[in-house]
């Protein structure tokens, strides 16, 4: 089953006013199945955010269309898009966003909290998904008595504990040490292979990138090639490292 199917995405900035016009996305096609674990890489500028902001729907493409879970979000009112969001997406950031205010259980469970959920039903959730990704001993903690790899592995279970039909992960790693890198994206693989859960992430590391199942490269906002893993996450890391010096693009994209 097809999750997310995106046809044709062209994005110009700047045609107001007769400025400068860029293309940041030119005709990229996209499809994911459900379950799949899609990492997207490519170098600065070469549209990540971009597409990742109009599969959000915060921005929408100037042509093309976009199918997310059968709904064609390419043009929907914000009202409706600020629904679709809260129904049929989970968002993870470079940056935690969780609130200091709120325990990090009540970070988590806050999605369902908003949407009056029933408390035995909540209690359920949490308790397994906190299991899933290591965190049920800090549920009563506030996020600044936590780790950075903690609050970033609360993230993800606040990201998913309504059952989002896609996971959008910006950078999810961008702001940790390799050690808390490495537990969220094996916290990630893992909500993938027991909760099917459908995950695309945009990332400029290849260690994090290797967690996923299939890497789409962009350049110039077009599709550049695609990697599938076999096996061994070793094997594919050489092969997203190859990957990478093929599309080019300056180091420092690459640390
Ligand atoms: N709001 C905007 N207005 C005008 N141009 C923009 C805007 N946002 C991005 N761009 C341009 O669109 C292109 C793609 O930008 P985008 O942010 O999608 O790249 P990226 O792949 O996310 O890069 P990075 O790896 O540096 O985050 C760039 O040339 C950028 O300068
Ligand atoms: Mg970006």
């Amino acid at each position: 089953m097809s999750v997310l199917k995106a046809e044709n995405i062209t994005k110009v900035y700047g045609d107001k006013r007769g400025g400068l016009k860029v293309k940041a996305l030119d005709k990229f096609n996209i499809n994911v199945e459900k379950g799949e674990f899609v990492g997207v890489m490519g170098p600065s500028g070469s549209g990540k955010s971009t597409l990742l902001n109009i599969l959000a729907t915060i921005d929408t493409p100037s042509s093309g269309e976009i199918f997310i879970n059968g709904t064609n979000i390419s043009n929907l009112d914000d009202k409706k898009a600020a629904l679709f969001r809260r129904n049929e997406l989970g968002f993870i950031f470079q940056d935690f966003n969780l609130l200091d205010s709120l325990s990090i259980k009540e970070n988590i469970i806050l999605p369902l909290v908003m949407d009056k959920m029933k408390v035995s039903e909540i209690e359920k959730r949490v308790q397994s998904i906190a299991e899933i990704l290591n965190i049920e001993k800090i549920l009563e903690k506030r996020p600044y008595e936590t780790s950075g790899g903690q609050q970033q592995r609360a993230a993800c279970a606040r990201a998913l504990i309504h059952n989002p039909s896609l996971i959008l992960a910006d950078e999810p790693t961008g702001n940790l040490d390799s050690k808390a890198a490495e537990d969220v994206m094996e916290s990630l693989e893992k909500l993938n292979r027991e909760n099917e859960a459908t995950i695309m992430m945009v990332t400029h590391d290849p260690f994090s990138a290797s967690f996923c199942k299939r890497i789409i490269m962009i350049k110039d906002g077009k599709y550049f090639l695609e990697i599938v893993r076999g096996g061994n996450r070793q094997a594919f890391f050489k092969e997203i490292m190859d990957a990478l010096t093929l599309i080019g693009g300056k180091n420092n994209d690459l640390a």
